[in-house]
């Protein structure tokens, strides 16, 4: 969590491919942070990312990267998890579950006992099922964990709507929720530029916006990480933008209003999952969540979205795997460590 008496901010980054080594690149490039710690299961490959995000720092605002250990996640602000299984062409985020599952459990247990103070940042794939694992092992508050969720979803779609109707994305008002997936849901409904709803933007302005072209741009948001990865196998540098402005939000205090996902709190009945939704960001993480007048259609998705992550968590079975100790917790990581 942010100590607002110290004017130093670490970020730690576990997993240190294209997505983590693009988010340090990033963030050195912003000059959000004072201290970059980069982890990765291959040692050499995070020291060769370190050397050569210093060796811009001439060109940049002053930040140390360092290549560390689990063990220097003390006293991180930040914890990005970025270590996973890439998508590969025609997979879908669900079917990287078990895999990057299993990898988030082996990068998070050595982390355990350093992560009290942290927020943790989970970048890795499918991000609402290991921001929910993530939220299980750790046992924080949840206001500490924050999935990248449909931050990127939003992005693309404001992205799509300004190049639709000739307008910078920062001037268009529109959000993607529910799952980073299949099942997200972009809120038509709420969408607006300058205040003015987009059905009567599209009439005043003469730009249409009808039925085929709303499909068209909800499915080129959707599927958007299909197409860049068969082009170029990965997408990488808009999610790393997408963090950065998470660890900008968080670091400066801003209380701005992103669609990432948070673990769900039991309200409209949804359990064992996390999600997103508009929630208000601030030092301690999650603030707060946007209660949001949602169409019929759009409140009938975003049940449907929450039900695809459950299913994805039941899945899991991780309250048998935990009690088992198959999966690591920091409960019984520290009762292993309770002297006798
Ligand atoms: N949230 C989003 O919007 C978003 C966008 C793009 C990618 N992603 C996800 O980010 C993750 C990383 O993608 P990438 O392109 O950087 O992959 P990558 O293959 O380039 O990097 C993954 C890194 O994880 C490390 N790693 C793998 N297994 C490990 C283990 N058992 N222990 C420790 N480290 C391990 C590897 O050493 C590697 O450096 C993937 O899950 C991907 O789907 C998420």
């Amino acid at each position: 969590m942010i100590n607002t008496t110290q004017r130093l901010t670490k970020i730690a980054i576990i997993g240190t491919g294209r997505v983590g080594a693009s988010c340090a690149y990033a963030l050195q490039m912003r000059g959000v942070a004072s201290e970059i710690v980069l982890i990765n299961a291959n040692r050499q490959r995070a020291e060769g990312e370190a050397m050569d995000i210093n060796h811009g720092s001439l060109f940049t605002k002053p930040v140390r990267v360092w290549a560390g250990d689990y063990r220097d996640c003390r006293d991180a602000d930040i914890v990005v998890l970025a270590a996973g299984a890439a998508q590969k062409p025609g997979d879908t985020r669900l079917e990287l579950l078990r895999n990057n599952a299993t990898i988030l459990e082996r990068t998070l247990a050595p982390a355990l006992k350093y992560l009290e103070d942290s927020i943790l940042l989970v970048a890795a794939n499918p991000v609402d099922v290991l921001t929910y694992l993530a939220w299980r092992m750790t046992g924080l508050p949840s206001n500490q964990i924050i999935g990248s969720g449909t931050i990127l979803d939003t992005a693309r779609f404001r992205f799509l709507l300004g190049q639709h109707f000739g307008i910078e994305p920062h001037s268009i008002h529109a959000y993607v929720i529910g799952e980073h997936g299949d099942s997200q849901v972009p809120l038509w409904s709420l969408a607006n530029i300058a205040g003015v709803r987009l059905d009567e933007y599209a009439v005043l302005n003469g730009k249409p916006l009808d039925g085929s072209h709303r499909q068209t741009i909800a499915e080129n948001t959707r599927r958007a990480a299909y197409e860049i990865i068969k082009r170029k196998a990965a997408t990488y540098y808009a999610i790393a933008a997408g963090l950065v402005r998470i660890i900008e939000t968080i670091v400066r205090d801003e209380k701005s209003v992103l669609t990432v996902s948070g673990v769900v709190d039991g309200t409209r009945g949804w359990a064992d999952a996390a999600i997103s939704l508009p929630r208000v960001i601030d030092r301690h993480g999650i603030a707060g969540t946007l209660a949001l007048p949602l169409s019929g259609e759009e409140e009938a998705a975003l049940n449907r979205s929450a039900q695809v992550i459950r299913e994805a968590v039941l899945s899991l079975a991780l309250d048998e795997q935990i009690s088992l100790g198959k999966i690591p917790s920091l409960r019984l990581v520290l009762e292993q460590h309770e002297p006798a």
